[in-house]
């Protein structure tokens, strides 16, 4: 399997990524995505948002070919995560993986307190994916009001079965060139790779 290079995101990038939207909405399921929704992209404005706050990551693979990206944005103590999208023949290659490792590791070393996002309940690359991989659904999405007002955003446009989730931010581990004496920091972290 090729390595993912995962990089910032710079304003050259947003053309592409959009093309890259477009794809991934191909994925899901017929009627799942309301009309409007499923020809839409995130704005320009937006996209370049998170270039400027080195909120936008793009995934390559092989350089230089860009297959894939991850928006977020600074909610108060939240970075939540806007859209992430992955070219449907890049797919379940790792890419999402990567980039979600990515958005988690910035959490943590930027001190948000979570990371959270919306999405699909019932498609499995969508919320089953992110609950795999550390996300919990938010019983009472008004705790974070961001979540709150993003799902009442989505129910308005015509999505249905939507939910938020949220990560809290924690140590990733990141392998260590000594393996003999592990840190506590190491040992209260999750297997290599992992983000938990
Ligand atoms: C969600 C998405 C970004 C994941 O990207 P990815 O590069 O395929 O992710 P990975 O390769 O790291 O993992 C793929 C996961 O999807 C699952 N999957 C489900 N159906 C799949 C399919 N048809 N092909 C590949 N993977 C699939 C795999 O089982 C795997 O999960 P697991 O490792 O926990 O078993 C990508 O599927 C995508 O762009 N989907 C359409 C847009 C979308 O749903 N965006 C997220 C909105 S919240």
């Amino acid at each position: 399997m090729k390595a993912v290079h995962i990089r910032p995101g710079v304003h050259e990038d947003v053309p592409a990524l959009q093309e890259i939207e477009r794809a991934a909405a191909s994925r899901f399921p017929a009627g799942s995505l309301p009309v409007t929704v499923a020809c839409s992209t995130v704005s320009d404005a937006e996209f370049h948002a998170g270039a400027g706050d080195s909120t936008l990551w793009v995934a390559e693979l092989p350089r230089p070919k860009a297959v894939g990206f991850l928006l977020a944005r600074p909610e108060g103590t939240c970075l939540h995560i806007v859209e992430m999208d992955v070219f449907p023949t890049a797919s379940g290659l790792g890419v999402g993986t990567a980039l979600l490792n990515e958005a988690c590791t910035a959490g943590e070393d930027r001190g948000f307190v979570h990371v959270t996002l919306t999405t699909f309940e019932h498609i499995h690359w969508n919320a089953p994916f992110y609950s795999r991989r550390g996300f919990s659904i938010v019983p009472d999405p008004r705790a974070f009001p961001h979540l709150a007002a993003a799902l009442a955003h989505e129910a308005e446009v015509g999505l249905v079965q939507r939910v938020a989730m949220a990560k809290k931010c924690g140590p990733t581990l990141r392998p260590t060139r000594t393996p003999r004496r592990r840190s506590a920091r190491a040992v209260r972290s999750a297997p290599v790779g992992l983000v938990r």
